[in-house]
């Protein structure tokens, strides 16, 4: 909790820090890298630096944060803290770079804040900055030791399979020899390659295929560049990964999981093209399961060709006891589906329904304030998004 001192000042300057506070981001990073080149060639996200949209995340996150501890000084924003220190853990960030990140974000508040910044508003801020930096520290702490650690491990391809003509899954098994990591539906792991410019760049992909299943995959689709250049690291394990090689993988993290699920509750599993993996994941678990409550499944895509994991989507619902299913297509949509956008006019959300949901910005958005206007409660409404969360500020 903050002093009742820097409270005041924090309430008092959060305007002109929120105003700041994309400059501060921007010359934090910039501060950093310089720095420490080693940390934006080996950790962070090159892509999202270079498209700006992880600055986005961090500076919303920070002012959420300090607008949350001033409004609700006696709660904790924990789902945005749970979500943060997930994705930390899958990087392995470490305790001691908190300290490198506090040394390079005040460089940066004092460069762009100038004379504003008083010993007194610095004083506050510095104590936002730790109370966050030490419970992301403790989430992590605690996500290391239930994984026996913060190790990345080799994993050694065993098959490869061609999806679609952009999604393939690799199949892999430890080449360590020790047991793999248990994991939930819904989870992903991060994947370390060495790009050919000696970078070895982080990329999360969630595991599509049930705990219970016999083998451990991820389904990658091939990021085309559109306004920019083609994705780095989807296209590197497009082009160069096949069976017998090898990879290195963080244990499996992420929130996004079925929780205390009542045997009869309704669920909604709802995707949109590459969005499918955690889905299907967690299809696999209820079908495993033998989950006797109702389940909606609803995914979209461009055309049935590109609905990835089709058949294990449509093999696994037909497993459960009470499941539709719900596929729309925009082009070439067989008769039993819908062709067009996700739409669930029509579709009946039972009360009490809990929803999952992934795939782009635009389709969870329009997803969720149908499911809002249908009763659905905003707190029964999990999402995964496969970029930075610029969500996240909204669920502290
Ligand atoms: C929790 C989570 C789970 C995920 N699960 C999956 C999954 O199951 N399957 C899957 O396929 N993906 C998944 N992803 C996405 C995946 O992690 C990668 O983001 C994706 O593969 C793209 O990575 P990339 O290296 O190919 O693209 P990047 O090189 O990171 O590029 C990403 C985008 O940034 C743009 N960009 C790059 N440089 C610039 C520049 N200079 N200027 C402008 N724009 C630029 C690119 O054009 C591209 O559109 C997941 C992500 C998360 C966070
Ligand atoms: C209080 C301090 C910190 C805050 C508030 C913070 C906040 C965030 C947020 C909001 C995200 C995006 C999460 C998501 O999209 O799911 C993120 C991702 C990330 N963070 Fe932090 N972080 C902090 C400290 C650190 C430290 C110390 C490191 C290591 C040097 C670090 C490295 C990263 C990396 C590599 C990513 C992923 C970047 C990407 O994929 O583009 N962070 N952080």
């Amino acid at each position: 909790m903050l002093s009742e001192q820097s409270a005041a000042t924090v309430r008092a300057t959060l305007p002109v820090v929120g105003a700041a506070i994309g400059e501060i981001t921007e010359r934090f990073y910039a501060g950093m890298f310089a720095a420490r080149p080693e940390l934006l060639r080996d950790l962070f996200n090159r892509g999202n630096q270079a498209a700006g949209t992880q600055r986005q995340a961090l500076a919303g996150s920070i002012a959420a944060f300090a607008t949350h501890l001033v409004a609700r000084p006696d709660e904790r924003p924990d789902a945005m803290l749970s979500r943060i220190a997930h994705k930390h853990a899958s990087l392995g960030v470490t305790a001691e770079q908190y300290g490198i990140v506090h040394e390079h974000l005040f460089a940066a508040i004092v460069d762009v804040l100038g004379e504003a910044l008083t010993p007194e508003v610095a004083a506050a801020w510095d104590e936002v900055y730790w109370l966050m930096a030490n419970a992301l520290i403790a989430i992590e702490k605690r996500l290391y030791e239930e994984q026996g650690g913060n190790e990345w491990r080799e994993w050694e391809i065993v098959e490869r399979v061609e999806e679609t003509a952009d999604v393939a899954t690799f199949r892999l098994r430890p080449a360590d020899g020790r047991p793999a990591p248990g994991f939930r539906a819904g989870q992903y792991v991060s994947v370390q390659v060495e790009l050919a410019d000696g970078a070895r760049q982080i990329r999360q992909y969630s595991l599509s295929a049930a705990p219970g299943s016999p083998v451990r995959q991820f389904s990658v689709k091939r990021v085309h560049g559109e306004a920019g250049p083609d994705g780095e690291v989807s296209n590197h394990l497009h082009a160069h990964v096949a069976a017998g090689d090898r990879l290195r993988l963080s244990a499996p993290y992420g929130d996004l999981v079925l929780t205390d699920l009542a045997a009869d509750a309704p669920l909604l599993l709802a995707s949109a093209g590459i969005g499918v993996t955690p889905m299907v994941a967690m299809l696999g678990q209820l079908a495993d399961q033998g989950h006797q409550g109702r389940v909606l499944v609803v995914h979209g895509d461009r055309s049935p060709a590109e609905h990835a994991l089709r058949a294990d989507h449509e093999a696994y619902a037909g497993k459960l006891a009470d499941a539709s299913v719900h596929f729309f297509y925009e082009d070439g949509a067989e008769a039993s589906h819908r062709t067009g956008l996700v739409d669930l006019t029509g579709v009946d959300v039972p009360r009490g329904t809990r929803a999952y949901l992934c795939g782009p910005l635009p389709f969870m958005r329009a997803v969720r304030t149908r499911l809002i206007e249908r009763g659905v409660a905003p707190a029964d409404i999990h999402y995964e998004v496969f970029g930075p969360d610029l969500w996240l500020a909204q669920a502290a």
